[in-house]
């Protein structure tokens, strides 16, 4: 049996740095959902294609290969993963991701991942859509001052001028149009383990999500 782990949670609470840690102690394919929509908003504004062209937006997507090698999204034999978090594709991802055609064709491509691997995923709909049957459910939070200072450190350690300000405010905007968006709005799932990672640090969060897993592993595969 396949083992599955998801991970879901607004901006900047922490997933991929989490998710990446878990997938390292357990053997997973770290699948970054996030990264698959912001890869489709990077390919649309480089083809001048709004989110508004659904004709426009499904031939893109169908043209796309998306691979997952070393935690980082390949798309079409190249890896764009330097330019997937400039703030010009943070500000616009949150109205391509709410396009109900382009989810489709991306948790159709994620769910074909997790057949074939043994993945954690993170994401918005992971634990409530794309792996509704995964044994294993994280729903990381923290407050958006906290998600915002993380973000804007992160930035400024890859040498991008970035302002906090900014910032909190566009983590807020994504955060509402996350979760009021019609389809697949990001909520916590039922049987998720909600981990609030405000006064957190990474190797406690870490931590726990390990030993949840190590403890009830036997009774997945058995
Ligand atoms: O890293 P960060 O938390 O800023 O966001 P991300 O995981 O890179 O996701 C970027 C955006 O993609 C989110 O704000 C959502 O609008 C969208 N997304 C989604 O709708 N569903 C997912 N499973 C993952 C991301």
């Amino acid at each position: 049996m396949r083992i599955s782990v998801a991970i879901d949670g607004p901006a900047g609470a922490g997933k991929s740095t989490i998710a990446k840690m878990v997938a390292d102690k357990f053997n997973l394919m770290y699948i970054n959902t996030g990264s698959m929509y912001r890869a489709i908003t990077l390919i649309a504004l480089e083809n001048n294609v709004s989110y508004k062209d659904i004709d426009g937006l499904c031939k893109l997507i169908d043209d796309l290969d998306m691979e997952f090698q070393n935690n980082e999204l390949i798309l079409n034999g190249e890896n764009i993963n330097d330019k997937l978090t400039l703030p010009n594709i943070s500000d616009n991802v949150s109205n391509y991701a709410a396009v109900p055609e382009v989810r489709e064709k991306l948790v159709y491509l994620q769910r074909k991942m997790s057949e074939k691997y043994n993945v954690i995923m993170d994401g918005r709909d992971i634990g409530t859509v794309v792996l509704k049957d995964a044994p294993f459910k994280f729903y990381l939070t923290a407050s958006p001052e906290e998600r915002a200072k993380r973000r804007y450190n992160e930035l400024l350690e890859k040498n991008i001028d970035v302002d906090y300000d900014k910032i909190l405010e566009e983590i807020k905007k994504r955060d509402y149009i996350d979760s009021h968006r019609e389809i697949n709005p990001l909520v916590k799932a039922k049987d998720a383990i909600e981990i609030d990672t405000t006064s957190m640090t990474i190797d406690d969060v870490v931590n726990i999500i390990s030993s949840y897993i190590s403890n009830n592993l036997n009774n997945i595969i058995k």
